[in-house]
């Protein structure tokens, strides 16, 4: 009998050292040995093995990477060390700059950089203690990540186990780009698409949305793929360059990225840079850009980070790429807020390897200035992260068949008479019960940055509306087992989850609730300050628009918003219903917020993205900080934004904290954390 027990124990290492070996071959080195089905056998032979001697199972056995369904929703985890961010250069020059500051405050001329490709994936974190896979997680708040071990064991080019190549460290920390080749991105959307669930706009939340699953199963049904760009935490050894750090890397296994590179000169680094520009589209994965490192980790440790930018990198950024097409048609979307959302179809194309066939229109006036018709050759540009636009027309390749877009009178929607306000460009269907505005609010309000409620798509949202559960949020907490019950691929674990989702979400604060309402207007930022300057609802719902407006960063048009909402009876009692639910209406004990910032003197130079200018400044001035002109040994901080003008030098010759729109961001929530903890 026992011996018969360590016969079984022998094959299933024999088994195991064999599948990993090959699966090394053909994940890692892309070289299989053997055919599909031979390892296929052996798959199968080490599953019916652990099967009837479970005692074997190990967690670095391959037959792991496919976990069994995680119970609970993910555990937050806080990172060894903080996962920062880059700040971006968008030009040769930027790149020289970045040099120049680097070469200034080290005293040095001679700097090594190492080049890698930007993989446009999501970043994740592997923990590895004696060599062992046993944890990794998503980047979070760059602090603070979700566990989502399981899931990163269903990728093949991970390695459950160090390889014995180099010495295996006591701990371990990767951090790397978890992504979804382009092909595997195409084959995905197409199933989607014939299923008619919505597609994906780009790999990357493609990649994102899989490392998020509750079902690893369903992770491992998407290829995902990683490269680890460095080493972020390691214990009983000292590393010296980044370049070591990838070599090592590949000897414990891991696939790094071919194509990095070392250089001696900035001149080389911008050779690289265009290089790759050009053939980003020769890879199957998505790149946005090339990270730029210093290579010495002394230097990196000299230099630090501002906010959360290290000073020792920079992330290069393509341009968005072009493509020409056949516009179809312009359809319209009923935006949460009644917007009418113009949209093109289009013939679909490929642009910087991902196939396009939707891109906006922004609205009306954008259409007409920009001559778009119906019918026309168009010039269609994608950027990485934002949605497909159409840039222009192809004039001259007009046959006169083209058709002039108009708003339709009515909505597409609803048959409501739609509404165009003189002056703005924007029309808007005014009929709050709208069936797709509904549908959107619901959408926004169970989102991220809203109540979040987790596990809860915009897919099983649709079904919802669909069967009559829901018409509305608070018909949310107010839903049956039996009711989830009726939802296909909703069983016993999964309602469970569903229920503690929603209950977990009542957690949630009075900001987040005020942007889950989903107010005109009113974005995160300002549902933060509203939250925090109302004691609760009630406080809000008793003051008048110049006191709403009177808050710093609020206007008179955000405050007219929030006035009209709270004056609509229907969205009274909905607040209501949602309160008895009970949903967070009141702020928490008070956090003097508009201090945060205080005596901070900020100046913004250059064309901020994400924000226009004005924002910047109320978000700003909402925490107490000031706003100025012109740079001077006084200011504290200098925001840049693309193309910055001469501020730019002169905060660098005064020695000025230069920040971009990102950091902060990362400056106004840290400024808030700390002040809420201290
Ligand atoms: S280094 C401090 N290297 O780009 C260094 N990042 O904002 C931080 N990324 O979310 C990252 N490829 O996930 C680095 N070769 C690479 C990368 C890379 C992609 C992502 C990273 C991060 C973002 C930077």
């Amino acid at each position: 009998m026992a011996a018969s027990a360590e016969k079984v124990q022998q094959r299933v290492a024999e088994l195991r050292r064999e599948i990993e070996e090959h699966s090394f071959q053909y994940y890692i080195l892309d070289d299989p040995v053997i055919s599909d089905a031979e390892y296929d056998l052996m798959f199968r032979e080490l599953l019916e093995l652990e099967a009837s001697h479970p005692q074997l199972v190990t967690l670095d056995s391959p037959t792991q990477r496919v976990g069994i369904e995680a119970g609970e929703k993910f555990q937050k985890v806080e990172h060894l060390a903080p996962m920062l961010s880059l700040a971006n250069a968008f030009s040769a020059r930027e790149l020289v700059d970045f040099y120049r500051r680097i070469s200034r405050m080290l005293g040095e001329t001679a700097i090594d950089f190492v080049t890698e490709l930007k993989i446009d994936g999501a970043a994740v974190s592997l923990t590895c203690r004696q060599g062992l896979l046993v944890g990794g997680a998503t980047r979070g708040d760059g602090r603070v990540g979700e566990s989502i071990t399981d899931n990163l064991r269903t990728i093949k080019t991970i390695p459950l186990r160090l390889k014995e190549d180099a010495r295996i460290p006591e701990l371990l920390e990767v951090r790397g780009e978890a992504y979804l080749p382009l092909s595997a991105f195409e084959a995905l959307n197409q199933g989607r698409e014939a299923r008619a669930e919505k597609t994906f706009a780009n790999p990357r939340n493609a990649a994102a949305g899989a490392l998020r699953q509750l079902d690893p199963a369903v992770t491992a049904r998407r290829p995902l793929a990683f490269f680890p760009y460095t080493v972020g935490h390691l214990e009983g050894d000292e590393l010296v360059t980044q370049l070591q750090a990838l070599e090592l890397l590949e000897q414990w296994g891991f696939r790094v990225n071919p194509y990095y590179r070392l250089h001696h000169s900035m001149e080389r680094v911008i050779e690289y840079c265009q290089e790759y520009e050009s053939r980003r589209t020769e890879m199957d994965y998505e790149i946005d850009g090339v990270v730029v490192k210093v290579n010495r980790l002394d230097y990196q440790r000299r230099l630090g980070s501002v906010a959360r930018d290290p000073r020792w990198a920079i992330a290069y950024k393509f341009p968005g790429e072009v493509a020409l097409t056949r516009l179809r048609k312009i359809h319209i979307n009923v935006g949460r807020t009644g917007a009418l959302n113009p949209y093109a179809v289009l013939d679909p194309v490929r642009v910087g390897g991902v196939t396009v066939r939707q891109a906006t229109l922004h609205n009306e006036d954008d259409i007409r200035k920009k001559d778009i018709r119906e019918g026309d050759l168009v010039k269609v540009k994608r950027a990485g992260d934002v949605i497909p636009q159409v840039v222009a027309p192809i004039v001259s390749q007009r046959t006169g068949a083209e058709r002039e877009f108009s708003y339709p009178e009515l909505c597409p929607e609803c048959a409501s008479t739609i509404i165009r306000v003189e002056g703005e460009a924007m029309a808007y269907c005014p009929n709050t019960q709208c069936p797709a505005q509904r549908l959107e609010k619901l959408k926004h309000f169970v989102g991220r940055g809203a109540m979040d409620v987790q596990g809860l798509g915009q897919q099983t949202i649709e079904k919802m509306v669909d069967l009559n559960l829901v018409e509305d949020a608070a018909d949310l907490y107010a839903l049956t087992p039996e009711q989830i019950s009726s939802l296909p691929g909703f069983k016993e674990k999964s309602i469970r989850n569903l229920l503690d989702s929603l209950e977990a979400s009542l957690e949630q604060p009075f900001s987040r609730v005020l942007f889950a309402l989903g107010i005109r207007h009113v974005g995160e930022s300002v549902a933060e300050l509203l939250g925090r300057s109302f004691r609760d609802i009630d406080e809000l719902y008793e003051a008048d628009p110049e006191e709403i407006a009177s808050i710093n960063g609020v206007g008179p048009e955000i405050a007219g918003s929030v006035r009209a909402y709270l004056d609509q009876p229907s969205n009274w009692s909905f607040v209501q219903r949602l309160r008895k639910a009970g949903l967070t209406f009141q702020a928490d004990a008070a956090v003097d917020t508009l201090t945060l910032l205080k005596d901070k003197t900020f100046v913004i130079t250059g064309t901020l993205r994400g924000v226009s200018r004005k924002e910047a400044k109320d978000v700003i001035q909402g925490q107490g900080g000031k706003v100025i002109a012109t740079v001077s040994s006084r200011t504290d901080y200098l925001v840049v934004g693309a193309n910055p003008g001469s501020k730019l030098e002169k905060a660098r010759n005064l020695g000025i904290e230069v920040i971009d729109e990102a950091a902060l961001h990362s400056l106004i929530e840290e400024a808030s954390v700390s002040k809420g903890n201290g």
